[in-house]
């Protein structure tokens, strides 16, 4: 058995699973879409009946209902002695296979790639011979894209050298570099709840607690909960999206940069700003946030949402003593961003004023598409307006996320509930729906989840929504 979940993080991870019909198929469903988002691995021990009735407030009947359940769907086994353990998916379960044909996957907010990246790629190929006669790989980045990138900061204002820019592979694993160099085990992170849920795994990953601020599509960030975790618990790392947060969709106000900026010195936390949905303004309303340079703000960047996720480019951009940090702490999981990559990255950085015009394009016809068929579809549920970013944080009015997902799966429709971008729980009464995908998948995808909310709402109405929100 490789590894176990204990009966408090599964309760955490679990969020809200209460939905249609009995306790202990609910359950077992919200463990299901545990599995099927990989949040538990195969061959993970569940905890024991009694501990996981007793975190949860169930009587052990219903949890040994739940793994009965689970057994019998093939999702886990059980064995004398040793518990009960997840098995692999199999290949029928809704979402396993997610190139089955008609399913809709929404649980990944990535734009399609900027159409001018094949001529960008085919001319770096051309240039194939020049670029194998160099090392191929080098822990800080090519010269030459470091520059390119540093350039793009000094145009937006921001005096910059290539020494202060490290590229990585993709603005994850700059987060996962940033973590493992920056944290000790225990450090506090100051993080937005909702937040961007592989950030808060690397940080968690790197032994970190983290202390949630929540953010909202109408309220934006709490200040009056920021300044108290900065006051109490002097996080050494804060970890914000300025612009269009993921998943919210907003962006600071000055005076939200002032708070921040504010705390953060006075507790002398490093500020990690995730800039990877800084460039996706669909309405140019605004001119990014300002938030002032000093030793410990470091900033991510990365062409994930930009250009193409398959490219696999990001950056930091420190101070140059910390980006000498971030390098000899790299060699450990990564030597290096693949040559053939930056090559195409550095031809299309100076680009970027021109791809992001195209993306605005884009994601404007997903999101007025997305926006418009929720209005009518859905006229109960709150739709907050954004300006940019890549998805709609939805207020579904129920605390019904997970069934919801669930039987949106089964109806072969992929998306994430909205506890997956939780801190600490909750959230349950939201959903993250990305208006990435084109307007005719995404008015399909509104269609089929309205038949799945018609069956979830189906029985949580009335009595039994009582009994639910006593239980949750
Ligand atoms: C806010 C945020 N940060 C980082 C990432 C990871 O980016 P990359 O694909 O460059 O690793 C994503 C991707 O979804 C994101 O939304």
């Amino acid at each position: 058995m490789d590894s176990r979940i204990s009966a408090r993080a599964l309760a955490q991870a679990l969020g809200g699973w209460r939905g249609r019909g009995p306790a202990y198929e609910a359950l077992a469903d919200g463990i299901r879409l545990l599995c099927l988002d990989n949040r538990i691995a195969p061959r993970t021990a569940l905890p024991a009946e009694r501990e996981l009735a007793a975190a949860l407030t169930l009587s052990r009947t219903t949890v040994a209902a739940t793994y009965r359940s689970l057994r019998d769907s093939g999702h886990i086994e059980s064995l004398r002695g040793s518990g009960s353990v997840t098995l692999p998916l199999r290949r029928n379960d809704p979402g396993a296979d997610d190139r089955r044909d008609g399913v809709i996957d929404l649980q990944q907010a990535s734009p399609p790639a900027w159409p001018g990246l094949p001529a960008a790629i085919s001319e770096v190929a051309q240039d194939a011979a020049a670029l194998v006669s160099r090392t191929g790989y080098d822990v800080v980045g090519d010269p030459h894209l470091r520059e390119t990138i540093a350039q793009r900061y000094r145009d937006r204002g921001m005096p910059t050298r290539a020494d202060q820019i490290l590229v990585t592979t993709g603005a994850q694993s700059a987060l996962h570099l940033i973590a493992s160099v920056l944290l000790s085990r225990a450090d506090r992170v100051l993080i937005e709840t909702p937040t961007y849920p592989h950030g808060a795994d690397a940080f968690r990953a790197a032994g970190a607690r983290l202390v949630g601020v929540p953010v909202s599509p109408d309220d934006g960030w709490d200040l009056d909960r920021a300044a108290q975790t900065f006051a109490r618990v002097l996080p050494a790392l804060a970890y914000l999206m300025p612009d269009f947060q993921n998943p919210t969709g907003r962006t600071m106000s000055p005076g939200e940069v002032d708070a921040f900026v504010d705390g953060s010195q006075r507790a002398g936390t490093f500020l990690v700003l995730d800039e990877t949905t800084s460039e996706l303004d669909i309405d140019r309303r605004t001119t990014g946030t300002a938030f002032p340079d000093f030793d410990r703000v470091i900033r991510v960047g990365s062409l994930g949402k930009t250009v193409w996720g398959g490219l696999r480019v990001g950056w930091v951009r420190a101070h140059a003593d910390v980006v000498r940090r971030l390098a000899s702490g790299r060699p450990v999981h990564d030597l290096g961003t693949p040559e053939f990559e930056q090559a195409v990255a550095a031809r299309l950085i100076g680009r970027l004023d021109e791809i992001s015009a195209q993306r605005a394009d884009v994601l404007r016809g997903g999101r007025d598409a997305l926006v418009a068929a929720l209005a009518s579809s859905f006229p109960e549920w709150e739709v907050p307006s954004v300006n940019g970013g890549v998805s709609l944080w939805v207020g579904i009015g129920e605390p019904v996320s997970t069934p919801l997902v669930m039987n949106a799966r089964a109806r072969g429709l992929l998306l994430s509930a909205g506890s997956r971008f939780a801190v600490d729980g909750g959230h349950d009464r939201r959903l993250r729906i990305p208006f990435t995908a084109a307007p005719h998948t995404l008015e399909r995808a509104v269609s089929v989840l309205r038949a799945a909310w018609e069956d979830v709402r189906g029985t949580t109405a009335g009595a039994a929504l009582d009994d639910l929100t006593a239980v949750v």
